[in-house]
């Protein structure tokens, strides 16, 4: 099983040995650190993995699953 981890104000963690990460192209690009943690905040040099950039910039992402779950429930 594969979880993908949305970190609070930071990275999407994926906890799996067996992820590649590929381009529009499908080429793959080298993956030197487990787990991979994928920018999702946009200030990351080294896109499409996160570079820690996050925690020097007011990036705010701390929705939850549990919200997430009552604002689709709310819009049915
Ligand atoms: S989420 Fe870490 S640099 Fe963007």
């Amino acid at each position: 099983m594969t979880t993908v981890r949305l970190r609070r104000n930071g990275p999407y963690v994926i906890e799996s040995d067996e992820v590649t990460v590929v381009d529009w192209n499908g080429v793959e690009y080298p993956v030197d650190r487990r787990p991979v943690a994928l920018c999702r905040c946009g200030a990351s040099a080294k896109k499409p993995f996160c570079d820690g950039t996050h925690s020097r910039t007011a990036f705010q992402a701390d929705e939850t699953a549990e919200g997430r779950a009552k604002a689709d429930i709310s819009r049915e």
